[in-house]
């Protein structure tokens, strides 16, 4: 892998999975006998285009995440998502010209999604995994009053991976810590900036996994494809 294409793949697995209403983190849970962050681990770690791994974890877990293909680096999670990004983006090799940020609650992830999201990302500087959204969406103030409907048409919801130039994103922290901006998504600290970022369509089935219902569809997804 030569240093134009150095990729570094950061695996989120710091959450603390509460919405689960489970004792141990979602992303360690059993999904037809393996732990829900080893169906992307294992994605990236067959990938040609991806250099390394760095995965975010408490460390009781990182023994899990053993690669033949690939290095594989260690961070520690953040209060935040974000801090978590962060603490991954420090781990990153500096070879690293790419990095490419993924929740590890998504297990159904596939492999020509990831292989267009980087193409389109090294040739724009930051792009992300989207689906068109397929409910409408109102924006309501705290009291429930809708204040307005956003054309449906236009609105899509965000996915990972989300992978964008480490200079950019570098650039994109310092400016977020400086100005106190937070984000639930990395590409809206790109975004923050003023610079463009891009979306590559995916499909739904890359959802994350938040809920007790959420499970039990990953559950019948996974049992149909066994
Ligand atoms: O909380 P949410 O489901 O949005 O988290 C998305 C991903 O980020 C999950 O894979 C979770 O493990 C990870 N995360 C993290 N550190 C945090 C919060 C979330 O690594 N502080």
């Amino acid at each position: 892998m030569d240093r134009k294409n150095f990729t570094s793949v950061i695996l989120l697995a710091g959450g603390s999975g509460t919405r689960m209403g489970l004792n141990a983190p979602k992303q360690f849970q059993h999904l037809c006998g393996k732990a829900l962050a080893l169906y992307s681990f294992e994605l990236f770690s067959h990938l040609e285009e991806v250099s390394e791994i760095v995965v975010v974890c408490d460390p009781s877990y990182r023994t899990l995440f053993a690669s033949p293909h690939k290095s594989v680096q260690f961070a520690l999670p953040g209060k935040r998502r974000q801090d978590s990004v962060y603490h991954g983006l420090l781990a990153a090799s500096p070879e690293a010209m790419l990095i490419c940020i993924h929740d590890s609650a998504r297990p159904f992830l596939e492999k020509e999604a990831v292989q267009a999201l980087l193409k389109k990302a090294f040739d724009q500087g930051a792009a992300a995994l989207a689906a068109p959204a397929i409910n409408t969406i109102k924006q309501a103030d705290a009291s429930q009053r809708v204040k307005q409907t956003l054309p449906r048409e236009e609105l899509w919801e965000m996915q990972t991976p989300q992978a964008i130039r480490k200079d950019l994103l570098l650039k994109a922290y310092a400016h977020a810590q400086a100005n106190d901006i937070e984000a639930t998504d990395d590409l809206s600290l790109v975004e923050a900036m003023g610079a463009p970022t891009v979306l590559v369509k995916s499909s739904s089935r890359n959802f994350k996994i938040t809920t007790p219902f959420d499970w039990a569809i990953a559950e019948a997804l996974c049992a149909a494809s066994n």
